[in-house]
């Protein structure tokens, strides 16, 4: 497998396994949104162990000790609507007090270039860590696009979260942000002519919200 640099795959067994009932075209809407909401809370486990933290004190019923516990203020949410949504649940699991914001995206269909529609943001998020959320990272563009909009709001530490991608998304993303740290799950093997990925998915959209 390539590397690419700030890209993490994070291959796990239990990722492997959900990725291959996700992909099938026979798993309903109900098990895909379990799926995706799952395999992004095993994601978010391994591409945050570099989390903030600071040191409480806890009262044992025996003694009191200091402990570490995540700063999670400093952590926002930021999925690329819609199908970014699907994976908010699975990191507010482990982060229940992140702020969420969104951006809406979408990809104009001949030219394949995203269109902004909506960003809403967090009040202070230049002094959080982004952790922007979207299943599919096709040609890069939302993505590519959603993070320089994150960077017009001052926004200087940004993770990126992608379920499957296709080599040239992870190619323009990292090409175009290098100081962007990007996780996936899957590094599949191209796009077709109307820029899906292949083996892929389909349409993560439509698969979450039963729109086709
Ligand atoms: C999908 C997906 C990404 C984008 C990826 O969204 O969720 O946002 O395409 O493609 P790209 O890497 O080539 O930009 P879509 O535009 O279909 O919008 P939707 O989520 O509202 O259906
Ligand atoms: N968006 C999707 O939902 N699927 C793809 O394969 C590419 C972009």
């Amino acid at each position: 497998m390539e590397n690419y640099k700030n890209v993490t795959i994070l291959e796990h067994p239990l990722i492997r396994h959900k990725i291959a009932i996700l992909r099938d075209e026979n798993t309903g809407m109900k098990e895909f949104r379990e799926l995706i909401e799952e395999i992004t809370m095993l994601m978010a486990f391994e591409s945050f162990k570099d989390v903030p933290t600071k040191t409480v004190t806890v009262k044992t019923p025996l003694e009191s000790v200091e402990q570490e516990v995540v700063a999670e203020r400093s952590i926002a949410i930021i999925p690329i609507l819609r199908a970014g949504l699907g994976m908010v649940n699975g990191v507010h699991k482990l982060f229940p007090n992140a702020k969420v914001g969104h951006i809406g995206l979408f990809r104009d269909e001949e030219k394949l270039s995203p269109v902004e529609y909506y960003c809403k943001l967090p009040d202070g998020i230049e002094n959080m860590t982004a952790i922007l959320l979207d299943p599919m990272l096709a040609t890069g563009g939302s993505a590519s696009a959603a993070i320089d909009c994150l960077k017009k709001r001052g926004v200087k530490r940004i993770k990126l979260m992608s379920i499957i991608a296709a080599p040239k998304g992870v190619e323009k993303v990292t090409g175009e942000h290098d100081d962007v740290s990007v996780y996936i799950a899957a590094l599949d093997r191209e796009l077709n002519e109307h820029g899906y990925i292949l083996p892929g998915l389909g349409d993560a959209g439509d698969r979450l919200f039963g729109t086709k």
